[in-house]
């Protein structure tokens, strides 16, 4: 196994790897690399559902919400990201992550590792950006460390509540039923330690975090913009353009994501992923 790095910023290419084969000892290197770049590419990987599933419960145990649309028959963990259409009716999540987030951080137990995995790319669109958000805490000012250090983000699910977050426009004449599902708000650290690193993080994100506990919008929002526009840096970010094939897992705790979307017609782009739960932020 040959892991060779795919930015400054984050990520490995991991070489010679079949991950519906690996031992022990192998799947502790990919643990080691994973926490070491935070995010991992295998390419050319052949992958039935039953063995996606299998490698990212290496992980932890995967996220099944009973509500969640466009999973795979018959596998509640693995989520369809496609803009296929059958039937007229698109066969999956089109745009799955189109303002920049991390994984169920609306929930009181987000997610530790995402695997997506590309059984269908477009030539053209369809990338997908990360960055660091280790590096962005690390590159703040001592001031703003202080100033953040106990703060709460508060992350909330609903779209229509994020005046940074615009309804998706594949579920705009349903947006009551797929946003308003009673999911409670999440109160997190907006400085996060990693649960295997123990590094911090500056946690929140545009879709997800909304507000900041306890504290006003005048105060809470101008210092949001500031947060938000130093996370996404050009010098912490990765971007991706997929190939078939590829696995790419990733560590949500210490990155953000955003899917790019513009596919260009007649394109498609078919993918399937999987969520593992990782701890309570702290
Ligand atoms: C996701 C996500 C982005 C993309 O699946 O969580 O953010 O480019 N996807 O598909
Ligand atoms: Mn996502």
């Amino acid at each position: 196994m040959k892991v060779t790095p795919l930015s400054d910023a984050l990520g490995a290419e991991v070489i010679g790897i079949d991950l519906t084969s690996i031992d022990d000892p192998v799947f502790d290197e990919i643990h080691e690399a994973f926490l070491e770049y935070q995010l991992l590419v295998f390419r050319d990987q052949d992958l039935t559902p039953d063995a996606h599933i299998a490698f990212s419960e290496r992980f932890g145990p995967i996220e099944t919400r009973p509500d969640r649309p466009f999973t795979l028959p018959n596998y509640p963990e693995v989520t369809v990201l496609s803009n296929r259409l059958v039937d007229g009716e698109p066969m999956g999540v089109i745009s799955a992550g189109d303002f920049w987030h991390t994984d169920l951080s609306f929930s009181e137990i987000p997610c530790r590792a995402t695997f997506l995995h590309a059984r269908e790319v477009a030539e053209e669109g369809g990338d997908t950006e990360w960055s660091n958000i280790y590096t962005a805490y690390d590159t703040l000012s001592a001031e703003m460390k202080e100033r953040i250090a106990d703060l709460k983000g508060i992350h909330v699910f609903d779209r229509r509540r994020n005046k940074r977050a615009q309804v998706d426009t594949q579920f705009a004449n349903k947006a009551d039923e797929v946003y308003g599902i009673p999911i409670p708000d999440a109160v997190h650290p907006m400085v996060r330690h990693h649960p295997e690193t123990g590094r911090k993080s500056l946690y929140i994100s545009p879709r997800f975090v909304v507000g900041i506990e306890g504290m006003g919008g005048d105060e809470a929002q101008p210092l949001l913009d500031e947060l938000f526009a130093h996370q996404i840096r050009a010098e912490f970010r990765y971007r991706h353009k997929w190939q078939h094939g590829d696995l790419l897992m990733w560590d949500n705790p210490c990155l953000i994501h955003i899917g790019r979307g513009a596919i260009k017609p007649p394109g498609i782009r078919h993918m399937h992923r999987t969520m593992v739960l990782g701890d309570r932020p702290h």
